[in-house]
């Protein structure tokens, strides 16, 4: 039967239906998937048959300020009837606004900026400034980073199934290092950690050519937050070999951590401050590789990206960035972080191991057992995650081994809304499990 439709003239199921015959995806998508959506407003999105979702996914981590946020709406709009497009070799007003926006609340040692189209785009650029900088080739990124799908950000994105995807070996400039994966680590306890994961790490960086370490300051997939020491350590050696750090905050940027940028959490210092997803307040393709002058001075990008810097995102984005310090958007996600893992730990669920916030970056690893932490199958962490997308909570699923439900709802959400979560969590669980 054919559903209501949001869209005259053409039906929901009909929307649905073009969609698989016409639209390429990267994989096959589950049940339930893909939504189309007719509609979005705060953290709240309507399908093309009338369903609404809590949107616990952001629009994939950019709407930071709520989707069609009015200030960023009346902002693109504003800017629509002044100029959309320049060549990156020219500029536009709120471009260069927001380039000085960008190098002010970034750490001092951040000076320009360069603007681009998306995440993988700017970590590309990111990774060629590094270079130029240091004449050296070789570049460290962390396990189980994901920074792109680009050829050259594939070469710094560790998991298997992604690098296949280039269809051909991927080049021999880049290597891992360990990330602090400290809930699953094996070589210590909290209390006794001594940042053993990173021995021998000096050794293997001094060994090769190496220009850099590229890292999220915090590991989005899968939510993981180093402790300070271990940040320290790594900063420490990477600063006694002479290496630029590169820190991709395309993800863990303005605001979603609970402070302005993920580096805040740790004081950390970068050469190469990348940006992306929510710069564009939602408006779409834009993103930054930022460096210091020195880095600068050695840059030579050869073009520019043909729409690096467009002036609609660019307004859409400054507005985004007012609106989230107006609104004490980046206290709200502080505190709704917080609200959210005493929530989840309050269900007490046998099935969940670990929840991890910061801010609102992160969400539930699910296992099997408690004390022996083994992985959740990721049949039954589908399923929960199917139940909850039935029930109008939409959420993704990540991590190493793909059983981290990732939680990250636009920076406004309200303690209610998170409620409406847990609850419906709280049932996703117990229902899937007397399945079993
Ligand atoms: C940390 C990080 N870096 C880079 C990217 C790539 O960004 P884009 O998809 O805009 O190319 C992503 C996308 O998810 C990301 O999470």
């Amino acid at each position: 039967m054919t559903k209501p439709s949001e869209t005259p003239g053409v039906s929901g199921d009909d929307l649905v239906a073009m969609d698989e015959k016409y639209v390429m995806r990267p994989w096959p998508h589950p049940p339930g998937e893909p939504v189309i959506v007719a509609r979005a407003k705060g953290c709240v999105i309507t399908d093309v048959h009338g369903k609404d979702y809590l949107d616990f996914t952001a629009g994939y981590f950019v709407n930071n300020a709520g989707h069609c946020h009015p200030r960023i709406v009346e902002a693109a709009t504003q800017q629509l009837h002044q100029v959309l497009q320049v060549s990156g070799k020219h500029g536009t007003i709120p471009t260069v606004q927001l380039a000085k926006r960008l190098v002010d609340l970034a750490p001092k040692t951040i000076d320009k900026a360069f603007f681009s189209t998306g995440g993988s785009e700017a970590n590309e650029f990111a990774l060629k400034m590094a270079r130029q900088a240091s004449g050296k080739t070789d570049v460290a990124f962390l396990e189980n980073a994901y920074h792109g799908l680009t050829l050259g950000s594939l070469e710094v994105t560790h998991a298997e199934p992604y690098r296949k995807t280039a269809g051909r070996p991927l080049g021999d400039y880049t290597f891992a290092i360990p990330n602090a994966y400290c809930y699953r680590c094996k070589l210590s306890t909290p209390d006794k950690c001594a940042v053993e994961c990173l021995d021998g790490v000096e050794a293997k960086l001094a060994a090769r050519p190496t220009a850099a370490i590229l890292a999220e300051p915090i590991q989005s997939v899968g939510g993981l937050a180093p402790p300070q020491k271990w940040w320290d350590k790594l900063d420490g050696i990477r600063k006694k070999l002479g290496l630029l750090l590169i820190l991709d905050e395309v993800q863990t940027g303005l605001g979603r951590t609970g402070k302005m940028f993920g580096l805040d959490h740790y004081g950390l210092e970068p050469d190469i401050l990348v940006g992306g997803k929510g710069l564009s307040g939602g408006v779409g393709s834009l993103a930054v590789t930022c460096a210091s002058d020195a880095v600068v001075s050695k840059f030579f990008g050869g073009t520019t990206p043909t729409s690096g810097g467009n002036a609609v995102s660019s307004a859409a984005g400054l507005a985004l960035i007012e609106t989230l310090l107006d609104e004490h958007l980046i206290d709200n996600a502080a505190a709704m972080g917080k609200h959210f893992a005493a929530a989840v730990w309050a269900l007490n669920d046998p099935w969940i191991g670990d929840v991890r916030f910061t801010g609102l970056l992160g969400g539930v690893e699910l296992v099997a057992d408690r004390a022996t932490k083994d992985v959740l199958p990721k049949k039954l962490v589908g399923a929960v995650k199917d139940h909850l997308h039935t029930n109008g909570m939409l959420i993704t699923v990540s991590g190493t081994y793909g059983n981290v439900l990732r939680l990250q709802p636009p920076l406004s959400i309200t303690a209610g809304q998170i409620d409406q979560l847990v609850a419906a969590l709280r049932e996703a669980l117990s229902t899937v499990r007397q399945g079993v």
